[in-house]
């Protein structure tokens, strides 16, 4: 039987959009088995009742894509998904069962495919990067990719560093949040973006998060997103004055990141009681970054 375990993923981190992902210490787990003839999978935790357990699956989809490039066919195969990560909030759910396929694929037929190879044909089937690149690759991976050329790097979170996760109790698919986003930005926002990712990233890795607050600003995706979010800007707000060093949206939303190195506890209480009194319940997560 094969084990793979993938974590839950936090993409942009404000100003990232599409670049930028940090791995937290929630996984899913995705087990293949052979077996005699035909599919079977089982999915427990988030997602059971509502994932599909046929060929819709996306980690059996995964799974086949490798099949069918390395032209592997299993007589039989069993697939048991036990998930922690929830769904349909932005914390990398789709990414988890791309990347789970594709790796438990991958060793059932013999590790034939590369971690580039890996890397390029699970974005191709997400479409972005920046989830699936930290699900692989762990910690905090910075990504550029142009039509085929790929290039990331990866750093270490300042220990002590915690992601507390507001996690509503709604779902957002990201083609809907990605739909809400436009065509054009101006080089006024490219600008701000810019200088703030390269800002956050300097700080991450320096451990100097006295100007998260400042870096994890955005101007190309939240200001777009806030309206499918009731409640967005009010949990941001608290979260800060409840000691958060930086917050934003975690990938498409709905969930919302605070990274914070004290007073988590508080924060987790401050971010789930302001979205209560916006109408929404949620819950919230204390998370260290995944290495
Ligand atoms: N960068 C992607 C987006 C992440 O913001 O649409 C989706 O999780």
């Amino acid at each position: 039987m094969i084990r793979v375990h993938v974590p839950a993923t936090a993409a942009n981190l404000g100003p990232g959009f599409d670049c930028l992902g940090m791995a937290l210490e929630l996984y899913n787990v995705v087990e293949f088995s052979k077996i005699p003839r035909g599919l079977s999978i089982e999915v427990e935790g988030e997602g059971a009742g509502e994932l599909a357990c046929n060929e819709g699956n996306l980690v059996y989809r995964a799974a086949k894509r490798v099949f069918d490039r390395i032209g592997y066919k299993p007589d039989g195969l069993r697939i048991r998904l036990v998930n922690s990560i929830p769904v349909g909030r932005g914390l990398g759910s789709s990414a988890s069962a791309v990347i789970g396929g594709i790796i438990a694929a991958n060793m059932l037929c013999g590790a034939q495919l590369s971690k580039r190879e890996i890397l390029a044909l699970a974005c191709s089937m997400e479409g972005h990067p920046d989830n699936i690149a930290p699900a692989l690759l762990g910690g905090l991976v910075i990504y550029a990719a142009v039509d085929d050329e790929i290039t990331w790097t990866k750093i270490n979170l300042p220990a002590g560093l915690k992601a507390v996760v507001a996690v509503p109790d709604f779902t957002l698919s990201t083609r809907d949040a990605r739909e809400a986003l436009p065509h054009m930005v101006t080089m006024r926002d490219a600008v701000f973006n810019i200088g703030r990712t390269a800002l956050l990233v300097a700080a991450l890795q320096k451990g100097d998060l006295s100007v998260l607050g400042t870096a994890m600003d955005d101007k190309l995706h939240q200001p777009f997103r806030v309206g499918l979010i009731p409640g967005y800007k009010k949990v941001v707000s608290a979260a800060r004055l409840a000691g958060a060093r930086g917050v934003a949206l975690s990938g498409a939303g709905p969930a919302i990141i605070a990274l914070a190195d004290n007073n988590q506890e508080l924060i987790a209480k401050v971010m789930k009681a302001t979205f209560r009194e916006c109408g929404v319940n949620a819950r919230s997560l204390i998370l260290a970054p995944s290495p």
